[in-house]
C-alpha cells in the first residue's frame, strides 16, 4: 500500500510516499529556515505564504520520484491536521483534500506528534530492513518527542493508545536551544550549532569544567496546574534566565580570548564552554525525566523523535538511561528527525481505518495526543 504523506504544520513544506508504512519511496522537504532566520524565529504569516508557494512543487517532486520507480499507484493521502500553526496546517490540509479527490483515493488526517513517534520506524527503500523495529511490537513503549515546538513524554501501553505523562511547562527544548544561540550571538536556529560547538569543546576539554546551569526542574504548583507530576515535567525558563544572568555578569569573559574553530564555528573558548554547559543542562533534564518516566512502567522500548533528538549529547545520555533501565531505544535516522512527510504517511499505514476522514476535517492547531491538551 502506497501512502502519500503531507506535512506543513510549521516551517517545513514536506511530502513523501511510503510503502507499507516502512519503506520511504520518495521524500521531499523544503525548509523555510532561511526565510525565518532574520526574525529569530518562525513567523506564521511568512510560513503560510511559503507553504502556499511550495506545496505544489514539493508534492509534484515527491510524486515524480515515486512514479519514476514504477512502484504502483497512490492508495491514500495522509496529512497533518494538528497540532501546529493554523494557517500553515490549512495549506497542507487543502492540498491533500484536492489531491485525494483528483486521485480518487481517501484522505486521512494525522496528528503531528504521533507522526514524530513513527519517525524511527521508517527507512529509505532499498536499504536493509531486517533490524528495523516494528511500531506495534515496540509497545509497551515510552515516547519522547523533543523538537522546536514540543517536549512531551507519552506512555504507549499498546499501539495506538497514548497518554501524555510529562511535558515542558514553558519552552520546548528546541526553543530553549534557539533562544540560547541567539543570546550567544550564534543566530537562528541554534540547536545544531550549539551541538557542534559543544561536541568540539568536550572533545578538547572534557566536561569537568562545565557551568552547573539549572536542570529544568519545574515547581510542584506549576506542574500540578498541568495535571502532571513535577518529576516528569521540565521547565526551561529558569535555565534561560540563568544563562541571561550569566552573560550579564560574565559577558566580558566571553568576548575575551581568541576565537577558534569549534565544530565549524569561530567562537571564543569561553563561549564554547557556556554553550556546552547549557546543552548539558538540557540533556540532563531530559535524561532525568526520562529515567523517572521509565521507572513507572514495564516498557519494551523508548521511542525518540523530533528535531532535538538529533543532538549528539541528548542521544548519548538517553541511550545510557535506556541501557541502565534495560529498555531498547529506537531513534529516528537523522534525515527523519525534523518535520517530514514520510513519518505522516507511515503513521497513516499503521493507523489504517483509525485515522480521521480528512475530507471533513479542519485544521486543529491545539490537537491533543491521548486526550491531553
Ligand atoms: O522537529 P523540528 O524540525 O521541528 C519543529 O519543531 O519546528 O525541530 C526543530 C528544532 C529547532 O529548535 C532546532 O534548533 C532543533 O530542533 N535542533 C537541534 C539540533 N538540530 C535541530 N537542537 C539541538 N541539537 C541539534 N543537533
Amino acid at each position: 500500500m502506497n501512502i502519500l504523506g503531507i506535512e506543513t504544520s510549521c516551517d517545513e513544506t514536506a511530502a513523501a510516499v511510503v510503502r507499507d508504512g516502512r519503506e520511504v519511496l520518495s521524500s521531499v522537504v523544503f525548509t523555510q529556515i532561511p526565510l525565518h532566520s532574520p526574525y529569530g524565529g518562525v513567523v506564521p504569516e511568512i510560513a503560510s505564504r511559503a507553504h502556499v508557494e511550495k506545496i505544489g512543487p514539493v508534492v509534484g517532486e515527491a510524486m515524480e520520484r515515486f512514479r519514476a520507480l514504477g512502484a504502483g499507484e497512490i492508495d491514500e493521502v495522509a496529512v497533518t491536521y494538528g497540532p501546529g500553526l493554523s494557517p500553515a496546517l490549512l495549506v497542507g490540509l487543502n492540498a491533500a483534500k484536492g489531491l485525494a479527490k483528483a486521485l480518487g483515493v481517501p484522505v486521512v488526517g494525522m496528528n503531528h506528534i504521533e507522526g514524530h513517534l513513527h519517525s524511527p520506524f521508517i527507512r529509505d527503500a532499498g536499504r536493509d530492513f531486517s533490524d528495523l523495529p516494528d511500531p506495534v511490537e515496540s509497545c509497551p513503549a515510552l515516547g519522547l518527542v523533543v523538537s522546536g515546538g514540543n517536549t512531551v513524554w507519552v506512555d504507549m501501553p499498546e499501539y495506538g493508545r497514548y497518554e501524555v505523562v510529562g511535558e515542558t511547562l514553558d519552552d520546548a527544548a528546541g526553543e530553549a536551544f534557539d533562544k540560547a544561540a541567539k543570546m550567544l550571538g550564534l543566530g537562528y536556529p541554534g540547536g545544531l550549532k550549539i551541538d557542534r560547538i559543544s561536541q568540539a569543546y568536550a572533545a578538547e576539554r572534557g566536561r569537568g569544567d562545565l557551568i552547573p546551569f539549572p536542570k529544568g526542574r519545574p515547581r510542584e504548583g506549576v506542574s500540578a496546574l498541568a495535571g502532571l507530576p513535577a518529576g516528569l515535567c521540565v521547565s526551561f525558563s529558569g535555565l534561560k534566565t540563568a544563562l541571561l544572568r550569566y552573560l550579564q555578569r560574565e559577558g566580558a569573559a566571553l568576548s575575551a580570548g581568541e576565537r577558534r574553530n569549534y565544530g565549524g564555528y569561530e567562537v571564543t573558548p569561553e563561549t564554547a564552554r557556556v554553550a556546552a554547559s547549557y546543552q548539558e543542562a538540557i540533556a540532563q533534564a531530559l535524561a532525568d525525566r526520562t529515567r523517572a518516566a521509565l521507572a513507572r512502567g514495564r516498557y519494551r522500548s523508548f521511542i525518540l523523535g523530533g528535531g532535538v533528538s538529533l543532538n549528539s549529547r541528548v542521544r548519548e545520555v538517553l541511550s545510557s538511561v535506556c541501557a541502565e533501565a534495560g529498555v531498547r531505544i529506537v531513534m529516528a535516522e537523522a534525515k527523519f528527525t525534523g518535520d517530514n512527510g514520510a513519518m505522516i504517511a507511515a503513521l497513516a499505514y499503521y493507523r489504517r481505518n483509525r485515522g480521521e476522514d480528512a475530507s471533513l476535517l479542519d485544521a486543529d492547531p491545539g490537537l491533543e495526543i491521548g486526550g491531553h491538551r
